[in-house]
């Protein structure tokens, strides 16, 4: 029988993509989701169970059921401006579910944890790529909500024997090709889809936010990976842990970054369509470049993020967005 790998946010965007890759690599995904910013039509690739990690008796419930030999943990409020003005929903969705849903896993015998963390939790660290060992001093809410998480699961390795896998993610863009899932936010905050739906008309214009940053060009500089390459950094992880390798922290970035401009331009020039745009005041936590300085994952997984340049990132959202989204 194929193994069952619970996946907590697996309605939402990368943990519906992760499930695909997932399932394509012989596991049971199950997807365990509260549907607050997921859908449930995301889930197409193995079992659902609703529910809230805030609810520990309902997460045991479910351990019970499928005896998972692991966890991807992806459910989490993610948008750094809303973290800076709801803090508490952060700490307590974020930190207390987490915790939850470590003690839960331990209790169960779960002991393979694969973590979607930040680069957030690096924080401001002007021209310098950041590598696992970087310090970590995030500037917001989310990335300060993630650090803790990876402390946690850090003490749960020397009390349970815990093994976990965290990804620090940089910028992810970009939907599957073959346009099962892809993102869908409400409300959107994030640059791709923004841009692209002021290029389709679904709202007036991208607002830059901020000029006048010490970059190039004076915008935000990111490092974009593409979602398909993200989750296969994600099952090569499992496999990792599946091995025996122990935990290991993984950076998911490509090393090279895009200031929030040359995002723009290149979406002009992928769906040939101008984008309209207008400078506004800086966003409140935004850092001003994140760029990995690591191959880490390259080396030690074997991982090869081949669909992440920003032109297949582009083409493949547009299609996406073209082609409609979730209903419910
Ligand atoms: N941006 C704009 N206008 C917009 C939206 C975004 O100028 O309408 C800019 C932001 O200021 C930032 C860049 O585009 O400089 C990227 O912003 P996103 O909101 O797309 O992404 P963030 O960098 O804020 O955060 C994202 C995820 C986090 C993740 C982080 C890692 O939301 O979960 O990437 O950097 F941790």
């Amino acid at each position: 029988m194929n193994a069952h790998v619970l996946v907590t946010g697996g309605a939402g965007y990368i943990g519906s993509h992760a499930c695909k890759a997932l399932r394509a690599a012989g596991f049971v995904p199950v997807t365990f989701d509260n549907l607050v910013t997921g859908w449930k039509d995301a889930v197409k690739f193995g079992p659902f169970e609703q529910g809230d990690l805030l609810e520990k008796s309902r997460l045991a419930e479910v351990f019970a059921k499928y005896s998972p030999v692991a966890v991807m943990h992806f459910a989490a409020l993610s948008q750094v401006g809303e973290s800076m003005s709801e803090p508490g929903r952060y700490w307590r969705n974020n930190v207390l579910g987490s915790l939850n849903l470590i003690e839960a896993a331990a209790e169960a015998g779960c002991l393979n944890f694969v973590f979607s963390s930040t680069c957030a939790t690096y924080g401001e660290q002007d021209n310098v790529l950041l590598d696992e060992d970087s310090a970590q001093l995030p500037i917001n809410a989310y990335g300060s909500s993630k650090r803790a998480i990876e402390e946690i699961l850090e003490n749960f390795g020397h009390s349970a024997g815990m093994q976990s896998v965290i990804f620090r993610y940089f910028n992810v863009a970009g939907a599957d090709p073959e346009g099962e899932v892809g993102e869908f936010h409400r409300p959107e905050t994030h640059l791709v889809p923004i841009i692209l739906e002021a290029i389709d008309g679904k709202r007036p214009e991208l607002t830059i936010f901020g000029t006048d940053y010490d970059t190039p060009d004076g915008t935000c500089i990111r490092d974009y990976v593409h979602v398909c390459d993200l989750v296969d950094a994600h099952v090569l992880g499992l496999r990792w842990l599946l091995d025996g390798r122990g935990t290991r922290v993984f950076n998911l970035g490509t090393g090279t970054g895009f200031s929030v401009r040359e995002v723009m331009d290149a979406s002009g020039v992928v769906t040939n369509r101008p984008v309209p745009w207008e400078e506004g005041p800086r966003r409140a936590g935004d850092c001003t470049r994140l760029v990995s300085g690591s191959t880490r994952a390259r080396v030690e997984l074997g991982w090869s993020p081949g669909r992440s340049t920003l032109q297949e990132m582009i083409a493949d959202a547009w299609r996406w967005h073209q082609s409609g989204h979730y209903e419910g």
